[in-house]
């Protein structure tokens, strides 16, 4: 198992191209992200053909059902050797609970909750009728999910400093919108470097396009792990 803090998001379209960049990477440099693309079109096999590889995978497919189904779900997931799966914190206490007690063994997978997802504005919130604003839900949905027995929650880097105060040091972030200086930003809007985010206090940084579209993957890699292990 690597100590790296870096996930390196699987956004690719089908087999062939994803098993490139995972040969051409290794389990000791990184860890994985499947999502809901890759796995709607290659299916739980795949999942576990990278697992067998020797990777740490974090399933991103963010369960939010009734409690029973979510449950049921976890247990899928934790059936395919994944390391850190989640569910959206919005499904509420049930929900998250159920998902905790599916979860319960000491090998289970990680268990974290995605807050606001942070394509959401203000004005998407009330639109679905929620008036409060983006940070008050941030804070109030990942204490929920403290309180409901979780592992941790994804964050914008931004948020991981006041999400480390209020809920501790255990209490994982996962951050995406990972960029160097001279990357390009693409649709990411709020983007912190690999540097600042785990200064911040993230623990785990997504990173997709830097490392994937980069002419040398692993240098990119070996890059990013070296500077963020000197902090
Ligand atoms: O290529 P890039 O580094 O922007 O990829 C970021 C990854 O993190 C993508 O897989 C994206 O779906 C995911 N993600 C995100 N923002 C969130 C949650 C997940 O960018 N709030």
């Amino acid at each position: 198992m690597t100590d790296s803090k870096i996930i390196v998001a699987l956004d690719f379209p089908d087999e062939t191209s994803t098993m490139q960049m995972v040969d051409r990477i290794n389990p000791e440099l990184c860890r994985l992200k499947i999502g809901k693309e890759l796995f709607t079109r290659c299916g739980p096999d795949l999942v576990k053909k990278i697992v067998n590889s020797g990777y740490d995978v974090f399933l991103d497919l963010k369960y939010h059902d009734i409690p029973n189904t979510v449950a049921n779900a976890c247990k899928a997931a934790a059936d395919l050797g994944v390391w850190m799966m989640n569910v959206h914190a919005l499904g509420g206490p049930a929900m998250l609970n159920a998902a905790r007690n599916a979860l319960s063994d000491s090998d289970s997978p990680l268990l974290i909750a995605v807050t606001i997802l942070t394509s959401s504005s203000d004005d998407d919130l009330k639109a679905v009728g929620i008036n409060q604003g983006i940070k008050d839900m941030v804070n109030r949905l990942a204490l929920l999910s403290k309180d409901q027995g979780l592992d941790g929650v994804v964050c914008s880097a931004q948020e991981a400093s006041d999400l480390k105060s209020a809920l501790g040091h255990d209490f994982i972030l996962v951050t995406p919108g990972i960029r160097l200086p001279a990357d390009d930003a693409g649709d990411q809007k709020r983007i912190v470097s690999p540097t600042d985010a785990v200064r911040q206090g993230s623990d785990y940084l997504v990173i997709g396009r830097p490392i994937t579209q980069a002419d040398d993957p692993v240098q990119k890699l070996l890059t990013i792990n070296s500077e963020i292990s000197q902090l």
